[in-house]
Parts: C-alpha cells; sequence; structure tokens
C-alpha cells in the first residue's frame, strides 16, 4: 500500500521528509494507486500565488461517485456504506449496502437529471440529517451538478442568501425535521426563504415527519414518486479534474458569508488519503462522525473521505441529550462503533452529566477518538481519555478549516505521541508556518505567531464563488507566497504546534464559525437598537459564547430589557438561526473607540472575559470614561 498507511513514527518522519522534498511525486504516487481514473493528469500541480491559483492533476478526468461508490461494488456490494441511525431511538437503524447506494445515487440523479440540472448547475441542499441528504451530495456529484449544502438550522434569510449568492437552480429538502423532542418546519423556513429568491426551478421535498405543508404548484414536487419512476443506473458524468465539485458557505470577519469553492481530484485524493490514516481506518471498522453534513466536516469525513475508502460510516439524525445524555454511548455500543470523531463542546456538555450515562454502555469497541472544530481543554480531553477511551484510544486533535477541505495537522494514531491541547504535528505535505505581524516566518521551536501554509496541498479551496478579489484579499495577502489561516498556533519545544484562537473577528461557539460582524448588522435592524459591538468570551461547555453591547436610541420611549433582550435574539435567529443567539447583552450609553472611530474590540473582549487586570492604555481613546462604566454594569 506504499505511503497510503503510515503506521509508525519513524515512518511518519520518513513520509513527512518525503512529502516535503517533492511533494508532487509524493501525491502523483498516492492519486495513481489509489483512485480510478478516466485520463491520467498532463501535470501534478501548477501555482501562483499571486494570482492566486492552484491547480492539481490537471488534465485528468474522473468522477468521484465511482471512486466513492461504484469501483467497490464488486468486492464489498453487500457491505453497509451509511448507517443511519434516526432521532428516535425506537425507529429502526438502516443499513445501506454500496448495492443500494448505488442505485439510489442513480435514481437521485435521474431525478436531478428530469427537473433540469445540467453539469456545473448549483443545487441547494437544505436536509436533516438524512440518507436523502448524503445520497443528494453523491447525485449532484454523479451529474457533475455542484452542490451547495446549507446547514438545516440557518434561518430563512441566511438560507435565501446563499442561494442568491451561488444562483442555485434547486433546493432539496424535507417537510420538516426532527430534533430530540422537537420537530422543525423546514419546508415553511424554505417557502419564506424563496420569497426573495429568484434563480430556484425546483424544490424537491423528502416526506419525514408526515407534517402538512403547502406544496406550490409547478415548483415543489415530493421526491419518493418521482424516485420510483426513476432508472436505476445512471452514467457518471466525466468530470476534469479542477471541475468545481460543491460550494460551502463559512463566515468572514465582515460582510456576507464566503462562498468557498472546492475541486473534484485534489479533494478526493486528500480527504481519503487523511481519513485512512487520522483514523487508522481498517476493512471491518464502523466509523461514525457525530457532525452534521451541513460543515466541512461531514462533508468531507462523512461522505467523501470514508466513502472513497469503502467503509461504513454512521449518520445520526438526532442529538446527544435526546431520548437522555446516554445517546452517544448507546450507539456506540449498538452498532459496535471502532472510530468516535466528534466536537469538544459535545464533550464538555457530555462530561458534566452524570458518569452513569456513560458507563451503562460497553464501549469497548472503540480504537481512535477525534476532536475537531475548536481548540479542546485539558479538562475535557482527559475526560475523553479516561472515560470514553478507558486510557485505551488514542485521541486525534484535527485542526483544518472549511477552506483546507481536509484535515492538516494532527496526530496520527499509534504514531504520533498525543499531548492533550496539541494538534501536534502536520500530515505528510502540509508545511506550516508561524509568521510574525510584520510578515517574517518565525523559525525554531518554543515560539508562536500566526499560523500560515506556505506550500499548496490538494484539497484547498481554489476560490471563494464569484469574488476572487475576496478570496486573494483573505487568505492571500497578509503573507507573500503563503496561505493564511487566520489561526494563532504556537510551537512546542518538540515542534508540536497548538492552535490558540482566532486572530480575526470570527468566534468559534460550539465548534460553529460566526462572523461577529453580520450578527451586529442583524441587531443594528432592530429600531430601538443605534449601535452594538459583539465579542466572545470563555464558555464552560461552548468553548466562547456571544457577548454583546448594545447602545439604544433615545427614543423616549422605557422599554423592559429582557425583553428587549429578547428581542434582539429573536432577530439573530431569524436572520442568521439560533446559533448566532447572545448569551449576554448589555445596555451600555457608548463603546470604546480610538480617535478614527474604530470600535476597541481588545477592551470589550477583556471586559466580557472578566479580565480586567490589563486593559492597555485607555487613555488616547475618543472617549476613555465609557470603560468604567461599562466596567461597572458587566453582566457576570
Ligand atoms: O479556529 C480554528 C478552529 O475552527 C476554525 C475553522 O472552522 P470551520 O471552517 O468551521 O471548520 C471547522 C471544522 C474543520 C479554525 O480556523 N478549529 C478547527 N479545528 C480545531 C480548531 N481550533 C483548535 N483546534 C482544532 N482541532
Amino acid at each position: 500500500m506504499s505511503n497510503y498507511h503510515i503506521k509508525h513514527l519513524e515512518e511518519y518522519f520518513q513520509v513527512y521528509r518525503k512529502s516535503v522534498r517533492n511533494p508532487e511525486s509524493y501525491w502523483e504516487e498516492i492519486a495513481e494507486e489509489h483512485f480510478l481514473w478516466h485520463k491520467r493528469w498532463d501535470n501534478v500541480l501548477s501555482y501562483d500565488f499571486d494570482k492566486p491559483e492552484f491547480k492539481w492533476f490537471e488534465g485528468a478526468q474522473l468522477n468521484i461517485t465511482e471512486n466513492c461508490i461504484d469501483r467497490h461494488l464488486r468486492t464489498r456490494g453487500d457491505k453497509t456504506a451509511i448507517l443511519f441511525e434516526p432521532n428516535d431511538p425506537k425507529e429502526k437503524a438502516q443499513h445501506i449496502t454500496y448495492n443500494e447506494l448505488h442505485k439510489r445515487v442513480a435514481q437521485m440523479a435521474n431525478v436531478l437529471k428530469a427537473k433540469g440540472i445540467k453539469k456545473g448547475d448549483r443545487v441547494c441542499i437544505y436536509l436533516p440529517m438524512i440518507p436523502e441528504l448524503a445520497i443528494s451530495l453523491l447525485a449532484c456529484a454523479r451529474i457533475g451538478a455542484i452542490h451547495s449544502v446549507v446547514f438545516a438550522g440557518f434561518s430563512s434569510k441566511a438560507l435565501a442568501t446563499r442561494i442568491n449568492d451561488s444562483s442555485c437552480k434547486m433546493v432539496i429538502t424535507s417537510d420538516g425535521s426532527y430534533r430530540g423532542s422537537k420537530t422543525i418546519d423546514l419546508k415553511g423556513i424554505v417557502d419564506e426563504g424563496l420569497k426573495s429568491c429568484e434563480s430556484i426551478e425546483s424544490v424537491l421535498v423528502v416526506k419525514r415527519i408526515n407534517s402538512d405543508i403547502h406544496m406550490e404548484e409547478g415548483r415543489d414536487h415530493w421526491l419518493q414518486p418521482l424516485l420510483d419512476e426513476a432508472e436505476e443506473t445512471c452514467a457518471p458524468e466525466i468530470m476534469n479534474a479542477e471541475d468545481p465539485l460543491f460550494i460551502l458557505y463559512t463566515s468572514g470577519s465582515t460582510g456576507t458569508p464566503k462562498g468557498m469553492v472546492h475541486t473534484t481530484a485534489g479533494y478526493m485524493v486528500y480527504t481519503a488519503f487523511t481519513f485512512k490514516n487520522v483514523f487508522q481506518y481498517r476493512e471491518d471498522d464502523i466509523y461514525w462522525c457525530t457532525a452534521d453534513i451541513g460543515w466541512i466536516t461531514g462533508h468531507s469525513y462523512i461522505v467523501y473521505g470514508p466513502l472513497a475508502n469503502g467503509a461504513t460510516t454512521v449518520m445520526f439524525e438526532g442529538v446527544p441529550s435526546y431520548p437522555d445524555h446516554a445517546r452517544f454511548w448507546e450507539i456506540v455500543e449498538k452498532h459496535k462503533v471502532t472510530q468516535f470523531y466528534t466536537a469538544p463542546t459535545a464533550i464538555r456538555a457530555l462530561g458534566k452529566e452524570n458518569l452513569d450515562f456513560v458507563e451503562k454502555h460497553d464501549l469497548s469497541s472503540l480504537k481512535v477518538l477525534g476532536t475537531v472544530g475548536e481548540p479542546i481543554n485539558e479538562e475535557a480531553w482527559h475526560w475523553y481519555d479516561e472515560n470514553i477511551g478507558k486510557r485505551n484510544c488514542p485521541i486525534v486533535d484535527t485542526w483544518w478549516q472549511t477552506e483546507t477541505g481536509g484535515i492538516m495537522i494532527s496526530p496520527i494514531p499509534y504514531s504520533t505521541p498525543a499531548i492533550p491541547t496539541f494538534a501536534t504535528l502536520p500530515l505528510p505535505g502540509i508545511q506550516p508556518a508561524l509568521m510574525d505581524e510584520e510578515g517574517k516566518e518565525i523559525k525554531g521551536n518554543q515560539v508562536d505567531g500566526r499560523l500560515c501554509i506556505k506550500f499548496p496541498w490538494p484539497s484547498m479551496a481554489r476560490t471563494i464563488w464569484g469574488n476572487h478579489q475576496r478570496y486573494k484579499d483573505t487568505y492571500f495577502s497578509a503573507f507573500k507566497n503563503m496561505y493564511f489561516t487566520g489561526d494563532g498556533a504556537l510551537r512546542d519545544s518538540v515542534g508540536y504546534y497548538r492552535i490558540t484562537g482566532r486572530v480575526d473577528d470570527v468566534v468559534i461557539v460550539s465548534g460553529h464559525n460566526l462572523g461577529t460582524a453580520p450578527i451586529e448588522d442583524a441587531i443594528n435592524e432592530h429600531p430601538a437598537v443605534a449601535e452594538s459591538a459583539i465579542v466572545g468570551y470563555p464558555h464552560e461547555v461552548k468553548g466562547n459564547a456571544l457577548y454583546g453591547y448594545v447602545i439604544l436610541k433615545e427614543t423616549g420611549e422605557t422599554r423592559n430589557q429582557d425583553n428587549l433582550r429578547k428581542e434582539i435574539n429573536q432577530m439573530i435567529s431569524d436572520r442568521i438561526g439560533p446559533i448566532a443567539k447572545l448569551n449576554k447583552i448589555q445596555f451600555t450609553s457608548g463603546l470604546p473607540k480610538t480617535r478614527s472611530g474604530k470600535i476597541m474590540r481588545r477592551i470589550l473582549r477583556k471586559i466580557a472575559s472578566n479580565d480586567t487586570s490589563n486593559l492597555g492604555d485607555t487613555s488616547t481613546l475618543l472617549n476613555p470614561e465609557i470603560v468604567q462604566e461599562i466596567m461597572d454594569n458587566v453582566i457576570k
């Protein structure tokens, strides 16, 4: 298996050195041995950091779904590809084999074609975590349509913004979704959003909760009858290596969400390679990533990475707290899960519950544990290690981003000795650099700086949909010939990396990437609000939570502050989604500003974090007196 599967530390160092000495031949060897191509590439890599432009496996032709499905049929046709565990434990789990997945993807692809979807068209997918979600992604990829999945917790406005940004022609949704003991009216949210979307020609609706919904004549179609009529095979569209595979939106520190564009060949090679190595995946394993497919983690490590390896991947519809806090552990026992990949926020939340929830379940099937999305604190790491892994499962703290497409810095189980809170070492082919504020690389160990990547890797996002200039400005302008991650990191005495957090105005709340500017824009639309500033502060379970400082207009009206807080959070829910709600809202008469009028967020962050010992020099502010007022009224 050449260098596809790394098994010990010495091998890691050997492979890493080789991958850095000659990245092209390193990736070429992997691409050659492990995938199905219709035509070989002419060139492994060409790049230009100034344009910026990156091309991997140029000239090659392939279809990613043949790699994820068809080529497994001969040897793994009856093996479970997707193991669906419903929200309600009383509902039966579904084992979808590779044969069945092949058929269902083909039927779905034929329905898309019948509704006029062609190669290059954008299809918005707004579905809960049900099999049709994974099938929809694959069906788009089968015919060369570009999927744009929008997390089904986003509001109608957020959905409409994303649909309009990439002019999607179709939405695939469901009547509703289950979330613990609640149901959510997804179709109602879609209907509301589509009032401001002109590009949508059709809506396909999966029946999930059997609710009574409005169906717009001529536009909306129940999916099942169309699938029943559809042919069970569908020839794959032959794609070029650099054809877009999907768009996935992520928050920026300012402005509208960024539609990160991922392309076909490089993304496939890198997600498959990292899945196999980071999770030390073996043929009979049952792998479970608890993320939602609405985020990059689900795209790369529920759908594409596992299926490209012929793995069994668990898809869970529900939440960790329903019907009780044992739900995750019950599923691990029930399906004999071998690799379990989740977010620190879930670990912290479950770690607060009674240990009986864990101990009544047999977790002995577990071999590798993973975390992603935010820094994991030591306490949570040890709880995970002791109570879930029973000190017998390596923990992989995987650092990466929507933009990177795949895991970048992570231990390799049984190879890299783990240290709590450290993502440890770069994966093969990944060349991190720490930069100082003047733009110079900080060499050596025991240093910290801004985390950049100084050589292209196959799964990097290639552009921002419709806005290449923003792609250049955001990622390639801060440091010359480097990709800038937006994160700070330190490198310890042995060269291990620890991610210290964002260095921009993005806050990671419960593992979700939230830009503060769009939330401020939403609040400022409230008729009573004059101005606002949002910052993150440390939170025991969420990692970070949001703190809002709000200046009210002088309307003369005395309003109940608690009601106003509720209204403000409702506005955020409506415009962005419940994940962006503020934990604390402080009304204030002013915000600390520099003489040029810029809000001093550093001060606001410190006050919200109860860390006022060193606020720095506030005398140069336009309004230094406001700092004391804010400190006096801080919400603890
Ligand atoms: O700040 C880093 C944090 O999450 C950001 C990327 O968020 P998103 O694009 O939503 O992707 C999340 C899932 C890949 C990063 O810039 N982050 C992600 N993983 C870690 C992390 N911070 C610390 N440790 C991690 N393991």
